[in-house]
């Protein structure tokens, strides 16, 4: 099945959020959706199957630099290239809109984000002690470089 990558909006923002609370336990709320779906601080894009939305991206492009802000794909869809194809659509908004260089964080246990940050070529920069309001983890900060 080809998946589509959308950009989402203000009538997405109930799938979201049944979409995070499955994902996290510590979740975005409604509020903090609004503020990239009809404010336009950030960006989000995503994918659906069968019309039920399996997976989002949150994206910010400030001047020439983007943040990954969240992402996350449904329990039962994951290590399917979902994030992979979300995490390449951002890239290649980025790379028209001539951005030089990304920056996220993510926590030190959380393995399968990881691995498709060191797959897109996300180099560690540093490290934050007890970042997380929720475990009190460490987060690492990546960098990625785009020229
Ligand atoms: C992180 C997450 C978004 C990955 O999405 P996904 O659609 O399952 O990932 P993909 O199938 O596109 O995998 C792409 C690459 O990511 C890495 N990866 C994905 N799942 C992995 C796992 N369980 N263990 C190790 N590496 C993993 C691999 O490098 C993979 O490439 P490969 O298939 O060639 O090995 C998903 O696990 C998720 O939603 N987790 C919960 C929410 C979360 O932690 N979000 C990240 C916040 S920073």
């Amino acid at each position: 099945m080809k998946d589509e990558v959308a950009r989402l909006g203000a009538e997405d923002v109930r799938d979201l959020m049944v979409l995070e609370k499955l994902c996290f336990s510590y979740h975005w709320t409604q509020e903090q959706f609004l503020l990239g779906l009809e404010r336009n601080a950030y960006r989000v894009l995503g994918i659906r199957r069968a019309g039920v939305l399996v997976a989002y991206l949150a994206f910010s492009i400030i001047k020439d630099e983007m943040e990954v802000l969240n992402l996350a794909v449904h329990p039962d869809f994951r290590r399917r290239g979902l994030g992979e194809k979300l995490l390449r659509e951002c890239f290649r908004v980025c790379i028209e809109e001539n951005v030089g260089k990304s920056f996220l964080d993510v926590k030190i246990s959380n393995e399968p984000a990881l691995g498709l940050y060191r797959k897109f070529g996300y180099k560690q920069i540093g490290i934050r002690k007890k970042y997380y309001p929720d475990t009190r983890e460490d987060a690492l900060l990546f960098r990625y470089d785009f020229v």
